[in-house]
């Protein structure tokens, strides 16, 4: 079948068996391999991308079912090559990854979280993560990892908080998820002397 995906804000022009999974086809087709296949049985979490920003298991799915949907893996997460998002920074600062093969999966359901929370309690975080399975971490680096990237977010968020009766054209988040400009890291997100 003909497929055109949204996948990481492009259009890609696929022509793929009806039974392929979407898993399958973002590695094997568009060679997307940050999405990792782990138990391919819907129990690791390993292959998370978000659909419409809701994170799902891609291994659970064909691709044909994704037609229509706006899809994001881990290689769309930041801003450009060579940047990292809030929550990827995080968790390179916390060291909230070991091997890495959860990672991926990890930082796309926490980005989810945050775009819907940005002031999460610990209990949440964990709750929202606990669909991953992580083999190696113990599982506290990352909890850290969302606590800090909430923190930043929550600093962030401050100016336009502050700005909150201004109307909204002025606001510059008339459109689209409020917070999805605030989960891209960029440069006043790292705290001086973080950069080394
Ligand atoms: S590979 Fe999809 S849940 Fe494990
Ligand atoms: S860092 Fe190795 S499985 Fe999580």
């Amino acid at each position: 079948m003909k497929l055109s995906l949204e996948v990481n804000g492009r259009a890609r022009d696929i022509d793929v068996e009806p039974r392929k999974t979407l898993l399958d086809t973002l590695r094997d087709d568009l060679l997307l391999v940050g999405t990792h296949a782990g138990c391919e049985h819907g129990v690791c979490g390993a292959c998370t991308i978000l659909l419409d920003g809701e994170p799902v298991r891609s291994c659970l799915m064909f691709a044909v079912q994704a037609d229509g949907y706006a899809i994001t893996t881990i290689e769309g997460i930041a801003t450009a090559p060579g940047e990292l998002s809030v929550v990827q920074d995080a968790f390179c600062e916390t060291h909230g990854l070991q091997c890495g093969f959860c990672t991926p999966g990890m930082i796309l359901t926490s980005h989810a979280l945050l775009e819907q929370n940005d002031s999460p309690s610990r209990e949440e975080i964990v709750e929202a993560i606990s669909g991953n399975i992580c083999r190696c971490t113990g599982y506290g680096q990352i909890v850290e990892a969302v606590e800090l990237a909430a923190e930043r977010l929550q600093k962030a968020n401050m100016p336009r908080k502050r700005h909150a009766n201004e109307p909204v054209e002025d606001a510059g988040e008339a459109h689209g998820s409020p917070r999805s400009g605030l989960l891209k890291a960029s440069e006043s997100d790292v705290p001086p002397g973080d950069g080394s």
